[in-house]
């Protein structure tokens, strides 16, 4: 992985380049060049290719915990978090467990992501959703943040208490709510040298923001043409 900014180097190694010092929420995701976050089959495989897949296991091996919004949950796509036998080395212990926020509550529970972890899913969810759900849920953490919605600044706050370092995967909607929130400390960009065009399977990667949200580059890495942008949001 070559590092373009700030200070040029030809072999960086991501592990070094993503390390975070004190708490921070991260947002990591991969698009396309013209802001797509889903390939041709509406996942994700096919836009970064292994230089992003390296980059995704790292900042996965560096975080506390793992945001994810059930919207992705929901492709079915997303397994309990693993670690490769090198990084749970560094990382020094089990993989982050994998933290899905969700109002509706409508998952499948059967899926190996809440019956087959390591380190068990948490949920993240209203009082009124937890308690509609009660007896399909039993068996799952649950963090119940906000009485008839899901309060998101509590449960980054909560969350934040016994994991300073959270990173969100995505998707749009989750991500574009957590800047909203003014609760994102840093965007983790991985841009893929591709153009995908328009087309029914795509999505861009935020929704609609109050206003501008101001980034500060602070570096940048190129590894197999896919440019590695990591930004501080000037919130
Ligand atoms: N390229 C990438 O890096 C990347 C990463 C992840 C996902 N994706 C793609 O993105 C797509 C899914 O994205 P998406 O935007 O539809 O879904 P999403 O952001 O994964 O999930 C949206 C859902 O999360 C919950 N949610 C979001 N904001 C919330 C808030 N403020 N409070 C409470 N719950 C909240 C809601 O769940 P309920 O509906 O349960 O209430 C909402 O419907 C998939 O196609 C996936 O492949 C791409």
């Amino acid at each position: 992985m070559r590092r373009l900014l700030p200070e040029p180097a030809a072999d960086t190694d991501p592990y070094e380049a993503y390390e975070a010092e004190g708490p921070v929420l991260r947002i990591g995701m991969v698009m396309s060049a013209d802001g797509s976050v889903t390939d041709a089959e509406g996942w994700t495989d096919g836009l970064g290719g292994e230089a992003d897949f390296r980059v995704f296991r790292t900042l996965r091996a560096l975080a506390g915990a793992i945001l994810v919004g059930a919207g992705t949950i929901r492709t079915g796509r997303v397994g309990p978090a693993r670690l490769r036998a090198d990084l749970r080395e560094r990382r020094g212990g089990p993989p982050a467990p994998i933290v899905v926020v969700s109002r509706s509550l409508d998952l499948d529970w059967s899926l190996p992501l809440f019956t087959e972890a390591e380190t068990p899913t948490i949920v993240v969810t209203s009082r009124a959703a937890r308690d509609r759900h009660a007896a399909r849920i039993k068996d799952v953490e649950v963090l119940v943040a906000g009485e008839e919605d899901v309060d998101l600044p509590a449960a980054v706050r909560e969350l934040q208490a016994g994991y300073p370092h959270l990173l969100c995967e995505g998707g749009p909607a989750l991500a574009t709510a957590l800047i909203r929130d003014g609760l994102a400390d840093e965007l983790c960009l991985n841009i893929a040298p591709a153009l995908l065009g328009g087309g029914p399977h795509h999505t861009r990667l935020l929704g609609e923001l109050a206003s501008e949200v101001p980034l500060e580059p602070a570096a940048v890495h190129l590894d197999e043409g896919v440019l590695f942008l990591r930004y501080r949001l000037r919130t």
